[in-house]
């Protein structure tokens, strides 16, 4: 297996975590390369499930090598109650562990900054955990990386400057507490304390290992659709959740990767606010989450449910150049009579094939549907594509003819047996 990019095609929660825990066993090293504590990785093995935030879902597949790379912001402490979780369920990360120096570190002043904004402005629907105030301040140049977190004295001065003005802001514009330095110096430095074993260069230590012909398997997280360039901002995620974030959130150059992969699920969701064209109506919408069990893995928030969009994975598969295409979650469409696929969008008299960049246009767009009959039998228990019904089939080909893209793999139920090759 060569390196390969594991990318969200929609609005996240497409099932990553089910599909590394798939391609693990054939990659020696299992990377994060962007976003944070904000996703929610789900991994069921057998009456075990794990949700991993933050640390590669490898890490369940004994003797990989686990890397949070440069373009992740880490929560301390959320790293080290996953760890603590990971080692209380007998699985040992020590060693097998490395967090690039690089990487930027979310504060306290973070996320009650998230709070803040989201209670006062525009909501954007975030999860709370300081990922966009951490990535602007990464971009300001402001930021507190990992290396300046393991140097007492570097913490120190960076840490006091950052917060006159972070205390500054929330009290004057939110009115709301600012932070006490002495207790947040002593926080971290018992955080650095405790991370510093697995901290590395982890820039050579991926390209040492390419050229030794290790194979990489980047796990990206969130969504094409929630990408900070490619998505529907403002209503994204601070990072580029695209393939491309794998080259820049790890320093292994674009010429060194050799596949994507598009995670596609067989219909779509999205948590939070913004542009939804193929939403489904209430009931349908409450007949489908319940069925998906459609509520986050972070914050436990219902997830919006919609008809499979085209456009929306068609534009995934151009920005991320997506080789092959995973389908997830084709059973939670066991029960419908008839189905809906989204191959255009109408705005205004104008016809959309593309993905419009205006997000004023797309809240406007209305979708045109093409429509499927259900199958409406029990997939679950389907182990190999030949036994899918007829009429599920049918839709997956649909699907793969109209996004021009191989689907190589199809899932049917949470579990890591429920999957099979469309071979
Ligand atoms: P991720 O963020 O992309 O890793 O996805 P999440 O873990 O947030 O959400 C996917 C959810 O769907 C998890 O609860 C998975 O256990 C579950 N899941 C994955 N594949 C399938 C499938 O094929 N069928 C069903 N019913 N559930 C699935
Ligand atoms: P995984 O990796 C689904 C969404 C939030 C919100 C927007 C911005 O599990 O697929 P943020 O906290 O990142 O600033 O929130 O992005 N979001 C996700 N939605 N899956 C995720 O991750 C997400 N991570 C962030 O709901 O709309
Ligand atoms: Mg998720």
């Amino acid at each position: 297996m060569p390196n390969i990019v594991i990318v969200g095609a929609q609005w996240g929660d497409e099932g990553k975590g089910k599909v590394i825990d798939i391609y693990a066993p054939r990659a020696d090293y299992i990377v994060r390369y962007q976003g944070g504590n904000n996703a929610g990785h789900t991994v069921v093995i057998g009456k075990d499930s794990f949700i991993l935030h933050l640390i590669p879902s490898g890490i369940l597949h004994k003797g990989k090598i686990c890397v949070i790379g440069n373009g992740v912001v880490v929560d301390p402490k959320a790293l080290l109650e996953e760890i603590e979780m990971l080692e209380s369920k007998g699985i040992s990360v020590k060693g097998r562990l490395f967090l690039s120096e690089q990487a930027h570190i979310i504060f306290p002043y973070h996320r009650k900054l998230d709070e803040m904004k989201e209670e006062r402005k525009g909501k954007i629907g975030t999860t709370k955990k300081g990922i966009g105030p951490c990535y602007a301040d990464k971009c300001a140049r402001v930021g507190i990386r990992v290396a300046d977190l393991l140097d007492d004295d570097v913490l120190k001065e960076k840490l006091a400057d950052t917060l006159n003005e972070k205390n500054a802001l929330l009290k004057k514009i939110y009115d709301a507490e600012g932070f006490i330095f002495d207790a947040l110096y002593r926080e971290y430095t018992d955080y650095a304390r405790r991370l510093r074993e697995y901290t590395c260069n982890t820039v050579v230590i991926l390209n040492e290992a390419i050229r030794k012909n290790k194979r990489i398997l980047f796990e990206g997280a969130q969504g094409t659709l929630l990408d900070v360039d490619h998505g529907t901002y403002p209503f994204v995620t601070s990072s580029n959740a695209t393939a491309g974030g794998a080259s820049t959130g790890t320093g292994v150059g674009p010429t060194k990767i050799d596949k994507v992969i598009g995670i596609v699920k067989a219909y779509t969701t999205r948590v939070g606010e913004g542009p939804f064209p193929t939403e489904f109506p209430p009931e349908l919408m409450e007949k489908i989450r319940k069925k998906g069990k459609e509520f986050g893995a972070t914050t436990g928030r219902p997830r919006r449910c919609g008809w499979f969009d085209s456009i929306v994975v068609k534009h995934s598969v151009m920005v991320n150049g997506i080789d092959e295409i995973v389908v997830t979650k084709l059973d939670v469409l066991d029960d419908l009579e008839s189905l809906k696929v989204c191959v255009g969008y109408r705005c205004e008299g104008r016809f959309f094939k593309n993905f419009p960049t205006n997000i004023r246009i797309l809240e406007q767009c209305e979708p045109v549907y093409e429509e499927l009959p259900g199958w409406q039998e029990d997939t679950t228990k389907v182990i190999s594509y030949t036994k899918l019904p007829k009429y599920a089939k049918a839709y997956l080909r649909r699907i793969q003819t109209i996004l021009d893209t191989k689907i190589v793999l199809i899932s049917v139920g949470s579990d890591r047996k429920q999957t099979f090759s469309r071979e």
